[in-house]
């Protein structure tokens, strides 16, 4: 987990939770950016969907977490860059395999779902956990709209 530098982004919906991922990663020195937003007061979850997914796909960061009330909204955003694999992860077990076999390189967690405890599980279990590659190489290859043949 340690080396690189880890996105964050939220919305107000999910602002008291990634509060929470911050405090737990000052504790473990985990290095971190917060790209907004900076308040719990309401804003559009997709202004900052855009902004962690192309700082991600810029290769300034691995990996992205991201926060809204649901996950839906800020992941569904992330997801329209092209090299975005944003995975909706609700349980660590989901982190896992959005890794494992979805290579997912943004985390988004329902803000309002889960507890700060649960979210920390979540965040550990996606950073920790590797790409097992192989026949899930072939499927991610097939994920592009521009692979599919109708
Ligand atoms: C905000 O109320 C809420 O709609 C947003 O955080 C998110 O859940 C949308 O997907």
């Amino acid at each position: 987990m340690s080396g690189f530098i880890i996105a964050l982004a939220s919305d107000h919906a999910g602002f008291a939770r990634k509060q929470a991922i911050i405090a737990y990663f000052r504790e473990r020195g985990i290095s971190f950016s917060d790209l907004g937003c900076f308040s719990d007061e309401s804003c559009d979850y997709p202004e900052y969907g855009h902004a962690i997914a192309q700082a991600v796909s810029s290769g300034a960061y691995p990996f992205g977490i991201t926060f809204c009330g649901t996950g839906q909204g800020i992941s569904m955003t992330a997801n329209k860059h092209p090299k975005i694999r944003s995975a909706l992860c609700w349980k660590p077990e989901i982190a896992r395999l959005a890794r494992q076999h979805n290579d997912a390189n943004i985390c988004s967690i329902p803000g309002r779902f889960v507890t700060d405890r649960e979210a920390i599980a979540i965040v550990d279990a996606f950073l920790d956990t590797s790409f097992e590659g192989g026949r899930h190489q072939r499927r991610i290859d097939k994920i592009p709209i521009a692979s599919y043949k109708e």
